[in-house]
């Protein structure tokens, strides 16, 4: 890793307390675990087609596959083919038909309150319905559907919807703006998006039907808007375009045949960020993603049939796809699905819900422990939380401080952490411990998942045994992203040229110690991590300099004590603006216009001109070294220094 690389890599946080301790499973949980037999990881690594063979031997075929894996033509892997299946059925029939139609799939709560259990039943007869109801809008196998919208139970009746009849969707957080909706649904060709009238948040309705109808009007693709009641807004709604979900559901057939599938057809696309300020349609299947999440949801979270499980993400993310919508249906779990924000009405929401319904595995990201840590021990420490019994972190580095506060505050000293390392590329949870099996160390991610085969290499593609190097995965496994969608050469390019066809390259730089253990330091590339949610420096900085005060601007992660990282600006005015407080405002405005309010800088500096190389390119790391108040690097190649004194003076001003 060059030293670029390293500095960027280190805008994580860990700043906060190292800790020597380790925390070997409990033995009473690992008496109980689903894995609990070493061996697993020696009999995956000898033979892992038939590792994974096994998983996907637990779902329900239509007709069985006959090759576990093709890995003639890398970095195209086939899983499974020949194999048919379909994802909803896998999700709601196959219980159903076990008798299992009463059980509850998701403990629904409403930000206001609102409380529903929603039963494999009742989201069976929703699927087939609101599928009947797509097709009957013309939309079939291999078309793109849009959703666009809060945590409700609809949400997930959507996603289902279109597996059922294998129509891929293309689910966009529902934080997002509309421009951001725009280009995702225009890049992705979507023929209909599903969207509410509003969201809830913190009490108040937040239009979203309302909010993209201007942006989605002039989409050639785009045919149908259907609508989902929320929050009773009734938005304006365009005659012939635009559904009301309840009436067309209520009018649709109740019994929809699932769609027989190809194990390699798409299941669905999800952008996310990269380097450049085009959003990657990373793109999942049917069998391999199904087999990889349901695998690593039954180990990693050693789920059992009396456990409440709850992923306190969003369904707009791959962590709410894999983790609140397919591997815990597909596996007859008992989940809480929550609407609104942590802290509203009060500071202990989170803590009042996992009470109520007697929570015992809670899933989250670091940010939101942090958070909870800021707001008091009182919040946590006024519910009985006993029932908890394993807790999982995810999307960014977790800081050994928080670790531990989850681990007594939260977890009562007796819960196992899963610190889960994986990516939207990845589908599935790749580096973990098991939590029966693996003694943890705070702020590791500690070891592949059993058939998972990762590696430090240095920049020059050499295995490094321990010591710090950019994270590859060097073995391909069932849940890995087979493309991006509509342009396969870029994701050859982005992930498989550096170290070549058969290496994944993460993106990530990480460290790996002398028990094997990984560290995850962060991004090598030029992806900020906010809150576990990633952008990239090219899109804010796109969005800025798309405002016409700006003349350029360059964008950086920093280190923040909350959010992991945070987004700083260096912003160059132009048309005779002024870089005031005025400007600082109305360009966050902007960018959470252009991306969303994610994407708002935190810090802004500006500068009449930036720290440049003589030929002109701008030098991040010096920007980084300013934000950070460091020593500069080396600045033989810096083109103008007064430039560099000027930033360094309003910083420390
Ligand atoms: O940098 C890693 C970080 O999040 C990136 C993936 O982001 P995304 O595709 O949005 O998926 C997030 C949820 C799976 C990774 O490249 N990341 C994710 N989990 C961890 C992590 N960094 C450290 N520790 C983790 N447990």
């Amino acid at each position: 890793m060059s030293e670029e690389q390293a500095t960027a890599a280190s805008g994580g946080i860990d700043v906060l307390l190292h800790t020597e301790r380790t925390f070997p499973p409990p033995p009473e949980f690992a008496a109980r675990a689903n894995a609990s037999d070493p061996g697993i990881y020696e009999r995956a690594a000898a033979d892992p087609e038939a590792w994974w063979g096994s998983w996907a031997e637990k779902l329900d075929w239509i007709e069985p596959f006959d090759e576990i894996l093709d890995w003639s033509n890398p970095p195209f892997a086939r899983w499974f083919t020949g194999g048919r299946l379909n994802v909803s059925a896998n999700c709601l029939d196959r219980h159903v038909a076990a008798g299992a139609g009463d059980r509850v799939a998701y403990f629904w709560e409403g930000e206001d309150g609102t409380r529903k259990e929603i039963t494999y039943g009742w989201l069976l007869e929703r699927t087939q319905r609101a599928a009947n109801a797509l097709r009957s809008l013309g939309i079939g196998k291999g078309d793109v559907v849009g959703i666009f919208m809060p945590m409700v139970p609809e949400a997930a009746v959507a996603m289902l919807a279109c597996t059922r009849i294998g129509a891929i969707h293309n689910v966009v957080f529902g934080g997002f703006s509309a421009a951001s909706v725009v280009e995702r649904m225009e890049v992705s060709g979507a023929k209909a998006l599903i969207t509410a009238d509003a969201t809830l948040r913190r009490g108040k309705p937040t239009p979203m039907k309302a909010a993209i109808d201007a942006a989605i009007g002039g989409l050639d693709s785009l045919e149908h808007v259907i609508v989902v009641d929320r929050a009773g807004t009734d938005p304006p709604m365009t005659a012939g375009r635009d559904h009301r979900w309840e009436e067309l559901i209520g009018a649709a057939d109740p019994v929809c045949e699932p769609e027989p599938m190809d194990a390699e057809d798409p299941l669905y696309i999800l952008y996310t960020s990269g380097s450049t300020a085009k959003p990657k349609g990373i793109q999942h299947t049917t069998a391999g993603y199904l087999t990889g999440i349901t695998a690593t949801h039954k180990l990693v979270f050693d789920l059992k049939d009396d456990d409440v499980y709850w992923c306190a993400a969003d369904i707009g993310w791959v962590t709410g796809h894999s983790y609140i919508v397919y591997a815990p249906l597909a596996n007859g779990a008992t989940s809480v699905m929550y609407e609104g924000a942590p802290n509203y009405p009060a500071e202990d929401r989170w803590w009042e819900i996992a009470e109520r319904y007697g929570v015992t595995i809670l899933y989250t990201a670091p940010t939101a422990i942090r958070a909870c840590m800021k707001w008091g021990d009182e919040h946590v420490d006024k519910h009985d939380l006993s029932k908890l019994r394993l807790l999982g972190s995810v999307g960014e580095p977790i800081n050994p401080r928080a670790w531990l506060w989850y681990h007594e505050r939260v977890g009562g000293g007796r819960c196992p952490i899963v610190d889960t390392w994986w990516q939207t590329e990845t589908g599935a949870i790749m580096i973990t411990p098991l939590p029966g099996l693996t003694t943890t160390k705070p702020g590791s991610a500690t070891i592949p998942f059993p058939g998972i085969e990762a590696k430090i290499l240095d920049d020059e593609g050499n295995e490094i045994a321990e010591g710090g190097g950019n994270l590859v995965l060097t073995r391909p496994w069932p849940a890995m992203a087979r493309t991006l969608y509509k342009e396969p050469e870029r994701f050859v390019e982005t992930y498989w040229k550096r170290f070549g066809p058969e290496t994944y390259q993460v993106g990530d730089a990480a460290r790996v110690d002398e028990d094997g253990y990984f560290w995850i330091v962060g991004r090598t590339d030029d992806v900020i991590n906010v809150s576990g949610h990633r952008l990239s420096t090219m899109e804010v900085e796109s969005a800025l300099v798309s405002h016409p005060n700006v003349a350029e601007a360059a964008v950086i992660g920093v280190a923040d004590e909350d959010t992991g990282q945070a987004i700083f600006a260096f912003v160059t005015p132009a048309g005779g603006a002024s870089g005031d407080g005025a400007l600082e405002a109305d360009l966050r405005d902007h960018v959470a216009a252009k991306i969303g309010k994610l994407a708002r800088p935190k810090r802004m500096a500006f500068a009449d001109d930036l720290p440049k190389t003589r030929s002109g390119k701008i030098m991040r790391r010096l920007l980084r070294d300013i934000a950070a108040g460091r020593e500069l690097g080396d600045v033989s190649t810096l083109r103008d220094p007064e430039v560099v004194k000027d930033l360094k003076r309003q910083l420390s001003a």
